[in-house]
């Protein structure tokens, strides 16, 4: 392993089959590669994590994906949509606890009513926090001019997870049809970055039918691409979806471990990109997320949605934190992140280092 992660340090071009290696490590292997992005994470960036509000404002969704909980044809879930009036409060409420950014998360609408709802929104927001949020959106593909309109109303990050990177399984998990097309998502993740947002991506881990070598070329695509932030979990049935019953040569617990190789791994990759501990981690493992930090992520996105809706935005089985309001979520999760030895970047931005390089390079 010692070689391997020496040669992948220096590399400019990492190869396909040592990530590979380094996604498989177990035992010593795997705590020399997790230990090994940790340090580099302090080198590049320091110890500080950062937090990230989440509002989960609606689970209503167009689409249909085929692992999804809320896909539009589940029709077990109440769906939910709140009003501009507390999602203002909820970014109150970040305002007020320090944390210096929120995510405004929603299932994919593509309506002119949803992207003038969106603009005033984050209008509205900046005006009753006096512009002192970083705004993350995460709402799907939209057309280039939404996402130019939301850029100028003050939203300058957004999250498009790709999914996979693999055209073949991406076909394999989605319904196949204009509205799930691999094209689209990654030509909106191009239009993102002309536009000048800080553009983050993930994939799932653990799919059914995905490989190694598909994971080692999603780490190779964040880096091709130049990705400023990533949010990546294993995948987590939903009994309600019709991926449920397929077979999955990986375990639950395979695919934490699998996950915590590829934080580290990226975190090798792309030493100053912001990484999120991805809440899915929590669903499997309770120390999830802080295992996720200890591998060299360095973001959490402790879930600020009014506590009444938090069951109804059920991705997946077992979605912690629902039956606790944001207060808890908050002193728990300061004492277990100083646990891991990090320090929290209260009333930080903690933009993205790699995107602020990029940008004044030129
Ligand atoms: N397991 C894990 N992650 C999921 N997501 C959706 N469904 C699941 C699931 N069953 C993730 C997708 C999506 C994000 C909002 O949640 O990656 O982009
Ligand atoms: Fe809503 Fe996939 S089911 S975007």
């Amino acid at each position: 392993m010692k070689d391997i992660l020496d040669r992948v340090i220096k590399s400019d071009q990492p190869e396909s089959k040592d990530i590979i290696v380094m996604l498989k490590a177990c035992g010593e292997d795997q705590k020399a590669l997790l230990s090994s992005a940790r340090l580099i994470k302090n080198k590049s960036l320091g110890n500080k994590v950062y937090f990230r509000g989440l509002i989960e404002f609606s689970n209503i969704c167009s689409k249909d994906c085929l692992y999804c909980g809320i896909r539009k044809g589940n029709f077990f879930i109440d769906r939910y949509n709140i009003s501009d009036q507390d999602i203002i409060n909820a970014a109150g409420f970040a305002r007020a606890n320090n944390y210096a950014s929120i995510v405004l998360q929603s299932g994919e609408i593509f309506s002119p009513v949803f992207t003038r709802r969106i603009e005033n929104l984050l209008k509205k927001i900046h005006k009753a926090t006096d512009g002192s949020l970083r705004i993350t959106l995460s709402l799907g593909e939209q057309d280039k001019e939404t996402y130019i309109r939301w850029f100028n109303s003050g939203a300058h990050r957004y999250l498009l997870r790709i999914e996979t990177s693999n055209p073949d399984l991406y076909v394999r998990i989605h319904p196949q049809d204009d509205l799930h097309n691999f094209d689209k998502r990654l030509q909106s993740l191009y239009h993102l970055k002309s536009i000048g947002y800080q553009t983050g991506t993930g994939v799932m881990i653990g799919l059914p039918g995905q490989t190694y070598e598909d994971l080692a070329n999603d780490i190779l695509f964040m880096k091709t691409f130049e990705i400023d932030m990533v949010g990546m979990g294993p995948y987590i049935e939903h009994s309600d979806t019709p991926l449920f019953n397929s077979n999955n040569s990986l375990n639950l617990q395979q695919r934490f471990s699998l996950t915590l190789n590829m934080i580290a791994v990226l975190r090798i990759v792309m030493p100053k990109i912001n990484i999120a501990a991805a809440t899915a981690l929590q669903a499997i493992d309770k120390m999830g997320r802080e295992k996720a930090i200890l591998a060299g992520a360095n973001v959490i996105m402790p879930n600020i949605t009014p506590g009444i809706y938090r069951d109804s935005y059920s991705l997946y089985n077992n979605k912690p934190c629902t039956d606790e309001n944001a207060d808890d979520c908050i002193n728990c999760l300061d004492a277990r992140i100083k646990m891991t030895g990090s320090e929290i970047g209260y009333g930080e931005w903690g933009d993205s280092i790699f995107f602020i390089d990029k940008s004044s390079s030129c």
